[in-house]
């Protein structure tokens, strides 16, 4: 039966250890053909620079072929075709779908019309499982653990589907959160909820120099521009935060900073030449991910 990875929460926590320990295999030999006369569809709808070229090179790099597209304008959907007719089409052509989509859920419907199996590589506010996997892979890499930690997540966390997907994620794990947001941009309440049914710790403030120190992953984010439907609300909370290397004085030798990228104003780029700034490792880290993912939902890495 296919698998396909539409949320973070389609993975049990074995899988998830599973895919980080074949990421690693990945990143110590990133050049294994095994999947050689496979096509493999890049299907997306919404701007992307890192999820799309490295899940394309992923899959070059695993020998695969890339079919697809960067701009839906150039496609059928400009003359009024469905979604659904789409996946239809694209599912008789290829081994499997990789897709982001502005609207929240089409992965999963995506996942229902087709026979192959759908990655969502970003479904509007709602998930993006492929980066919480190589942010998992990244808080890995730099503590040594995934246990017992405390994560800040600042800025849009309303809009922001990586800290929904990561917060989950997370929740394997004895984790402690920290949300950082203005009122605005505060953490959902469903998500709130589903710590709080899983019995784990958050604490909300509008401050970024509260928590600052006392936290082992800093997690900074974007504000959503393309998400908001006032613009003069977006104006408002745009620069909300901006981090520089100055308030950085006091925080824990461990601490790393992640951002799934793109950044805009909140992080300032003094804060690049500091040992605290990982989000370009971390943004490397997404082709071994990927490759994992790939592998696995295509079968050639199985659980044992
Ligand atoms: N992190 C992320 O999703 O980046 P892109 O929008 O560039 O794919």
């Amino acid at each position: 039966m296919k698998k396909s990875l539409i949320s973070i929460r389609d993975f049990t926590k074995e899988e998830i250890l599973h895919i980080l320990e074949t990421a690693k295999e990945f990143e110590q030999n990133p050049v294994q053909d095994f999947l050689t006369g496979k096509v493999i569809a890049s299907l997306f709808f919404e701007p992307s620079t890192r999820t799309r070229l490295s899940f394309e090179t992923a899959v070059n790099r695993l020998g695969a072929r890339v079919i697809g597209f960067s701009d839906a304008s150039n496609t059928s959907q400009s003359k009024g075709e469905t979604l659904k007719d789409t996946i239809k089409m694209v599912n008789n052509y290829v081994d499997m779908i990789i897709m982001r989509h502005p609207l929240e859920g089409s992965s999963r419907y995506a996942s229902e019309v087709a026979d192959v199996p759908v990655v969502n590589a970003g479904d509007g506010a709602n998930q993006h499982p492929s980066q919480t996997l190589l942010d998992l892979y990244s808080i890995l890499q730099t503590q040594g653990t995934l246990d017992g930690l405390t994560i800040n997540m600042v800025g849009d966390l309303k809009y922001g589907r990586t800290t929904h997907s990561l917060l989950q994620a997370m929740s394997h794990f004895k984790t402690k959160f920290v949300f950082t947001a203005p009122e605005e941009l505060k953490m959902p309440k469903e998500y709130k909820e589903f710590l709080d049914s899983k019995g784990i710790e958050y604490i909300e403030t509008a401050s970024l120099e509260e928590h600052l120190n006392s936290c082992d992953i800093l997690y900074m984010t974007r504000v959503q521009q393309e998400r908001f439907t006032d613009p003069i609300e977006y104006e408002r909370v745009k620069d909300c935060y901006s981090l520089n290397a100055q308030m950085l004085a006091n925080v824990k030798d461990n601490m790393k900073i992640l951002h799934p990228l793109p950044r805009v104003n909140e992080i300032s780029q003094d804060v690049d030449e500091t040992p605290y700034a990982y989000y370009f490792k971390q943004a490397e880290n997404g082709l071994y991910v990927r490759m994992a993912i790939i592998s696995y939902l295509l079968g050639h890495r199985p659980l044992r």
